[in-house]
C-alpha cells in the first residue's frame, strides 16, 4: 500500500487525484493513457441519451491568462458526442485492463425522463462501473435541452433524479452540482434525500472569458457570437472551496472537489476544508496527464513535512470552521500590523493600497543601513492609531513575512473617527 493510497465510497485508490469528467477523459484510450501516467481514478465524459445528437460549436474554449500563465478557461462544450454503445464496450475493456483502478460513469438525461436515467445508470452498472456521477452541472447547451445545470437548480428535480439512480444502481451513486445557484446546500441536501452516496463540487461557473478590445468581439467568439459558458481553471478554486464547505457542512457526505486544482497545494486545500476525491480537468487539458507526477511528489513531500503517514491524516473538516460573521465578530482582535525593517525594500505599494483603498496608515520613513546599505533608504512606518488590522497591506506586500498582523490588545473595536483620520474632510 502505497502512501497515498486512499479510499473513497469503498474503493481503494493510488491516490486522491482524480480525471474529471471532461476532455481527458473523452475516450476509453484517453482514461487507458491516465491510468497509466498514474492517476487513481477517472470519470469518463458524460453520456447523455442515445437519441440525442451531440453536435459541439467551434470554437468552443478559451483561456484567461495573466504573465503567460492560464488562469481560467470558457468553454462551450458539450457532453460526449460519442455512441453510448462505443462507450460501453470502450469501459469493459478498460474494466479488465484496470480491475485496480476506480473508473467512474458519468450521465446525463433530461430533468423530467426517469426512465432515460435509470436506463444511463443501468448500463453503467452492467460494464461495471466503480460508482457513477450525475452530471446535474453542465452550464451551457445542455440546460437548452432540459439537461445539465437546470436540474441541480431545482431540488425537487435533484431528488427525483437521484432516487430514480439509487433505486437502479448496485453501486455508490456521485450527484455533481452546479455552483450556478443562490443556496447550493439546499440542493446538496435534496440529493441526500435522494440517497446519494456522494457529492461532487463544482461544474463549471457561469460567464464570459472577456473581450477583444480591438476586434470589439468576445474572446470565445463564434463569427462575433457567444454563449455565457463554463468557467473552470485556476480562478474557481475560492467557489469550490465554498461550495465543497457548505455542501459538507450541509450533508456529511464525502465530497469529490473539483474546481482549480492546478498543482498539489489546491488538493491539500480542498482534502483539509472536507474533500475526499480531488478531480482535475483543465490543468490536464493544458499540460497533460503527466501532471501527476508533481501532485503526487509534492503531497507525500508536503506529508513527510508534516509527519502524516496517511492520507486520512491529511485531510480536515476546515468546513466546520465557515461560520456567520456575527460569530467572526466575537473572535475578533485588535490586530495592528508589524513592519520588518529589515526585509522592507521601501517599494510604497502598501502605503499606496492604504491610502486609497480607505485608512492611511502607512507612510514611507527614512532610515539609515540594512539591507546590505550604509546609506539612507525608504521604509514602511504605520501611522498606529489609523491601523484597523484589515490585512491589505500584509495582501500585497512583494516581500514575504515583512507585514505581520499580531493582537495589540486594544480595546475592541475601534475608535471610528480615529481609524479614517488620515481619509475625511472634516476639518480640512
Ligand atoms: C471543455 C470542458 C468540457 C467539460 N465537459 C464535462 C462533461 O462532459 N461532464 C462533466 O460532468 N463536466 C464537464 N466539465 C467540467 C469538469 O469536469 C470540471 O468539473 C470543471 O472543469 C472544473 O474543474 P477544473 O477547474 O479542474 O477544470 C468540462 C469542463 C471543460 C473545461
Amino acid at each position: 500500500m502505497g502512501k497515498l493510497t486512499t479510499q473513497f465510497l469503498g474503493f481503494e485508490m493510488d491516490n486522491p487525484f482524480c480525471v474529471a469528467s471532461a476532455p481527458p477523459a473523452a475516450t476509453g484510450k484517453l482514461m487507458a493513457d491516465a491510468f497509466d501516467a498514474g492517476w487513481g481514478s477517472a470519470i469518463m465524459k458524460t453520456v447523455g441519451p442515445v437519441e440525442e445528437p451531440i453536435i459541439n460549436v467551434a470554437p468552443r474554449i478559451q483561456t484567461f491568462k495573466k504573465w503567460n500563465r492560464e488562469i481560467a478557461m470558457q468553454n462551450i462544450e458539450l457532453i460526449t458526442d460519442r455512441k453510448l454503445s462505443v462507450w460501453l464496450e470502450e469501459l469493459q475493456i478498460l474494466r479488465k485492463r484496470y480491475p485496480k483502478k476506480m473508473i467512474i460513469g458519468s450521465v446525463m438525461a433530461p430533468g423530467h425522463e426517469m426512465d432515460a436515467w435509470a436506463k444511463l445508470v443501468k448500463e453503467m452498472n452492467r460494464v461495471g462501473c466503480d460508482a457513477v456521477e450525475l452530471n446535474l452541472g453542465c452550464p451551457h447547451g445542455m440546460p437548452e435541452r432540459d439537461m445539465g445545470a437546470i436540474c441541480s437548480q431545482d431540488p425537487e428535480i435533484v431528488y427525483n433524479i437521484v432516487s430514480t439512480a439509487k433505486s437502479v444502481s448496485k453501486v455508490p451513486i456521485l450527484t455533481k452540482l452546479t455552483p450556478n445557484v443562490t443556496n447550493i446546500k439546499v440542493m446538496a441536501k435534496a440529493a441526500q434525500k435522494g440517497g446519494s452516496d456522494a457529492i461532487t463540487v463544482i461544474n463549471t461557473v457561469n460567464g464570459i472569458i472577456g473581450v477583444d478590445i480591438y476586434s470589439r468581439k468576445p474572446h470565445l467568439s463564434v463569427k462575433g457570437y457567444t454563449a455565457v459558458g463554463g468557467i473552470s481553471g485556476n480562478a474557481v478554486k475560492p467557489i469550490g472551496l465554498k461550495c465543497v464547505a457548505e455542501c459538507k457542512e450541509a450533508t456529511g457526505l464525502p465530497i469529490s472537489a473539483t474546481g482549480g486544482i492546478s498543482q498539489w497545494s489546491d488538493g491539500v486545500e480542498y482534502l483539509i476544508m472536507g474533500a475526499s476525491q480531488l478531480q482535475v480537468c483543465t490543468e490536464i487539458m493544458i499540460r497533460g496527464f503527466k501532471i501527476i507526477d508533481g501532485l503526487t511528489k509534492g503531497l507525500e513531500k508536503y506529508m513527510d513535512q508534516m509527519g502524516f503517514k496517511t492520507i486520512e491524516q491529511v485531510k480536515g473538516d476546515l468546513y466546520k470552521n465557515i461560520t456567520s460573521f456575527d460569530f467572526l465578530l466575537k473572535q475578533s482582535g485588535s490586530e495592528k500590523v508589524k513592519i520588518n525593517e529589515e526585509t522592507c525594500t521601501g517599494c510604497n505599494i502598501c502605503v499606496v493600497a492604504c491610502k486609497d483603498a480607505g485608512y492611511d496608515a502607512l507612510k514611507l520613513k527614512v532610515v539609515k543601513g540594512g539591507r546590505k546599505t550604509q546609506g539612507e533608504r525608504n521604509v514602511a512606518d504605520l501611522i498606529y492609531d489609523n491601523c484597523t488590522g484589515c490585512n491589505l497591506c500584509v495582501a500585497v506586500c512583494p516581500v514575504p513575512e515583512c507585514m505581520t498582523l499580531y493582537d495589540s490588545k486594544e480595546p475592541f473595536p475601534y475608535e471610528l473617527h480615529k481609524s479614517y483620520a488620515g481619509n475625511t474632510l472634516v476639518g480640512k
